[in-house]
């Protein structure tokens, strides 16, 4: 195979991290696939994903195993250092689950907590996830200005998951420091003493859940995990401890900083366009559309992996058996053969193909309602109590946070008034 059949790129280059959509161009004129010899094979075009995404025989989700079983979320693949298996020795046991297991396990998983997450458990969140958004509104309004993320689209998805997860919000902000470190340990490169603080970590988080579990088999309350521990669907057994946990960790990672993030790059997207800006002030109806243009342009999520079980090839470029395979929702997004001027946001675009901003097939993100939900109310408060935003770029610092996997910035300051 020829070196321009098969293109080098280098996922970790701080240029690809500062801005993915030139090298997803690059690649969709050349063969939709880069291949990095350190992580996996990055495959970009629209139709290789959805082949890739469907055939979960060929591409495994099961991507955290060793020779101890499945890995804990944020641990990492890596060899595991002895103290830190100690560390984890006190952790509950878990099984693969939902977001790192395949059919027919996963088909089970999903439809267990299908009823929990479904569109009309999380529409029944709207009041309270109002009434979050206008309390941290409160706590600013009367400032002229806004650390966006850190006073609003930090806290807003927080206490919306810790809600549905029963978790006290005395304990939040604790519960979120597991999650910074297990999204920590999917991301970076972990030092020792990190990887100990995020064994650390998934045995707390283990320590809190157990007997909150355990408590709602006994006695049910009205949170989601309730459901999710209880749900019997189709004559399927309900879920077990060791599949819960792994669940909860899933949704603990998943829910927060990519919910963050699709408030933060559409913040971006409209102070950068105030004729957008002015539309949907006029007409918030259009707040949805221009959600899922920002899933489409700028998705919090760039991609997830998949492990190869047989040799194979995609779009002519051989994959061998064991080897990581990165389908990049985000390049799909930007597949010319897919969206009209994908480099364009466009919240018109005449309806066509999806976008994969979710992803695509059985693993389509479970929480996309809620975080439709969330973005949509963030967005409709916003603009209702505020106006006269405009970025103070100075104070704000608009550099990528460091993934490649993810796609956020890191300061947000916005000068606005309160509107009367
Ligand atoms: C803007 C916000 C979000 C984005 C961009 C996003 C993106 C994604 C993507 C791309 C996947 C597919 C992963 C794959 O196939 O490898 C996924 C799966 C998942 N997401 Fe989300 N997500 C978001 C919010 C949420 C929220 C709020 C929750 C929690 C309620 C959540 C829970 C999950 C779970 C549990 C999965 C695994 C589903 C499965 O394996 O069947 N996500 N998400």
């Amino acid at each position: 195979m020829s070196e321009q059949l098969r293109p080098q790129v280098d996922l970790l280059a701080e240029e690809h991290i500062q801005c993915p959509y030139t090298l997803y161009q690059r690649l969709h004129k050349e063969c939709g696939v880069g291949d990095d010899p350190a992580v996996g094979t990055l495959i970009v075009g629209y139709d290789a994903i959805v082949d890739l995404a469907k055939n979960t025989a060929q591409y495994s989700s099961s991507i955290t195993e060793d020779e101890h079983g499945p890995r804990h979320m944020g641990v990492g693949s890596d060899p595991v250092q002895d103290d830190v298996e100690e560390i984890l020795s006190h952790a509950h046991p878990i099984v693969n689950a939902l977001f790192t297991a395949d059919p027919p396990v996963h088909t089970r998983h999903r439809k267990l907590i299908s009823k929990a997450l479904s569109p009309r458990s999380v529409r029944a969140l709207e009041p309270q996830i109002r009434e979050v958004c206008h309390a941290l509104i409160d706590s600013f309004v009367g400032n002229p200005q806004v650390d966006l993320l850190n006073e609003f689209a930090i806290p807003l998805p927080v206490t919306v998951i810790a809600d549905i997860l029963g978790v006290d919000r005395a304990d939040m902000w604790t519960f979120k420091h597991w999650g910074d470190l297990m999204i920590s340990g999917n991301i970076d490169v972990l030092s020792h003493e990190k990887r100990r603080d995020v064994a650390r970590a998934v045995v707390d988080l283990h320590n809190y859940f157990v007997p909150r579990i355990e408590q709602r088999r006994i006695t049910p309350t009205d949170d989601l995990l309730s459901e999710m521990v209880n749900a019997q669907i189709d004559g399927e057994p309900a879920l077990t401890t060791e599949e819960l946990l792994p669940i909860i960790d899933q949704i603990l990672l998943a829910g927060h900083e990519t919910t963050t993030n699709l408030i933060g790059n559409g913040m971006l997207v409209l102070l950068n366009d105030p004729a957008l800006m002015t539309r949907l002030k006029q007409q918030p109806e259009d707040i949805p559309a221009m959600v899922e243009e920002v899933l489409r342009w700028d998705a919090p999520i760039q991609c997830t992996y998949r492990r190869a079980t047989a040799e194979g090839s995609i779009n002519g470029v051989p994959i061998a058996k064991g080897s990581m395979v990165i389908p990049a929702w985000a390049g799909a997004n930007w597949d010319p053969k897919a969206f009209e001027n994908p480099e364009i946001f466009d919240i018109d675009r005449p309806t066509g193909k999806t976008h994969m901003g979710f992803g695509y097939g059985p693993h389509f993100c479970a929480g996309a309602e809620l975080a439709r939900l969330e973005a949509r109310i963030a967005f409709e408060t916003l603009l209702e109590r505020l106006t006269d935003f405009s970025l103070d770029r100075e104070a704000s610092d608009l550099t990528r946070i460091a993934s490649f996997a993810a796609q956020g910035y890191t300061r947000v300051i916005m000068n606005f008034s309160a509107r009367t």
